[in-house]
């Protein structure tokens, strides 16, 4: 397996969870599980994703822009997050604000799945994509 596979992988997570999410409603158990399980999902994938696909591609000059463009975004959707957690989640405003996680998730994911890595595999060779794999799984699985 190579990163770019590895990291797929809990992208198809977020995007099914963020999904169901919007479908909850009120201050319900279910909304409550969901959101605790995208919060943990989102926390370890930006995590992992950071240290161990990254940091490398910000030792590169070709892709350190974009690197930090993305490890930005993660602050954003952070933010998002706590926003979510300092509000009633039977309020009209916490499915606004989900929704904006949404579009910004959404987004995230498809920038780095269509543009992040096409970039990534041209400055890592095929031994360091299959590397990053192995540490970037390693840390999916210790941490879930
Ligand atoms: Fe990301
Ligand atoms: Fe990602």
């Amino acid at each position: 397996m190579n990163i770019f596979e590895a990291l797929r992988q809990e992208h198809e997570i977020q995007r099914d969870l963020i999904a169901k999410l919007l479908k909850t409603e009120g201050k319900t158990e279910e909304r409550k599980k969901i959101f605790e399980d995208l919060k943990h999902e989102l926390k370890i994938h930006e995590d992992a994703e950071e240290r161990h696909f990254y940091i490398p591609l910000m030792e590169k000059d070709m892709t350190q822009e974009k690197a930090r463009h993305s490890v930005a975004e993660h602050h954003e959707m952070d933010e998002l997050v706590e926003k979510l957690e300092d509000t009633e989640m039977d309020a009209s405003n916490w499915l606004k604000i989900a929704r904006e996680l949404e579009h910004q998730l959404i987004h995230h994911l498809d920038e780095e799945e269509q543009e992040v890595f096409q970039m990534a595999g041209k400055v890592l060779t095929s031994k360091q994509k299959e590397d990053l794999a192995s540490d970037y799984n390693k840390a999916i699985r210790e941490n879930r």
